[in-house]
């Protein structure tokens, strides 16, 4: 059964927690959907971590609309998120409702996310049927702002700022918001003080939901991770030696044998 926003209040309402991934591709969406992933997220990550840029700012929409297709036709029962790049939501309303509205009608998405207080556009998208997540805490498409990629909410000022703006897009009508680097006691206070569900990376046991990126989950990101990254495999290392042994049988003339060739 396809899940829904109100699945995910369900989740909240009964205190089960629930896991989000991202994706980027077809087969990684199947194999997530496969496996009961009930929220796979189009992250703008995809700058990073599958198109090589050295932040999320350069990323466009249609790089992320290109994306969001691939996920759209290898899911089927998992909500789609599609992730709003850099300035394509932050320069006007009109623009960012435009935009949100590609990501369903072209992309296939369900919802989008956008980072940052975007209450007034949070507002305009509830009021459209477009549902919208928010994203607080360090949210990276302002790393230049933070001066880096920093834990935020550690000041008594910045908590409360963050609390606030939770509050604000809870009201505008967002479905979920993702909490990403804040001290856990903070994430905690704020998961207690929502009715919609928070989905934390970096921010605690507490929240109702965890999110990684999937690359990081399976070893697949060059360098140290993260200290909030835990590894479930390493495939980076898997395809290094399946490509490096697939090369010596080829030079060996072991590879292909006659069970790979056509009489
Ligand atoms: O782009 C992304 O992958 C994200 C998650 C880390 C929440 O925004």
């Amino acid at each position: 059964m396809p899940v829904t926003i109100q699945d995910l209040r369900g989740f909240k309402a009964r205190g089960e927690r629930f896991a989000m991934l991202t994706a980027y591709d077809f087969p990684t969406a199947q194999v997530l959907d496969e496996a009961g992933i009930p929220v796979l997220l189009v992250g703008d990550s995809l700058a990073q971590v599958v198109l090589g840029y050295d932040s999320t700012i350069p990323v466009t929409v249609d790089e992320m609309l290109h994306h969001t297709r691939a996920v759209a036709r290898g899911t089927r029962n998992a909500l789609i998120v599609g992730d709003m790049p850099f300035m394509s939501y932050q320069v006007s309303v009109e623009e960012g409702l435009r935009n949100a509205g590609r990501f369903l009608k072209e992309g296939g998405a369900h919802s989008v996310k956008i980072e940052g207080p975007q209450i007034e556009l949070a507002a305009a998208m509830s009021e459209r049927g477009i549902p919208v997540m928010g994203h607080l805490g360090l949210t990276p498409q302002s790393v230049h702002l933070f001066g880096g990629y920093k834990v935020q909410g550690r000041s008594e000022e910045q908590a409360d700022r963050i609390r606030y703006w939770a509050k604000e897009l809870e009201e505008a009508g967002a479905f979920a918001l993702v909490l990403e680097c804040v001290p856990a006691a903070l994430a905690a206070q704020i998961t207690r003080s929502l009715s919609i569900p928070t989905i934390g990376i970096g921010a605690g046991p507490d929240c109702d939901a965890q999110v990684l990126v999937i690359n990081d989950l399976l070893g697949l990101t060059d360098g140290q991770p993260p200290k909030f990254v835990k590894r479930y495999a390493d495939v980076r290392t898997l395809i290094g030696d399946a490509a490096k042994r697939y090369a010596s049988e080829v030079a060996a003339g072991e590879y292909p044998g006659p069970e790979h060739s056509y009489s």
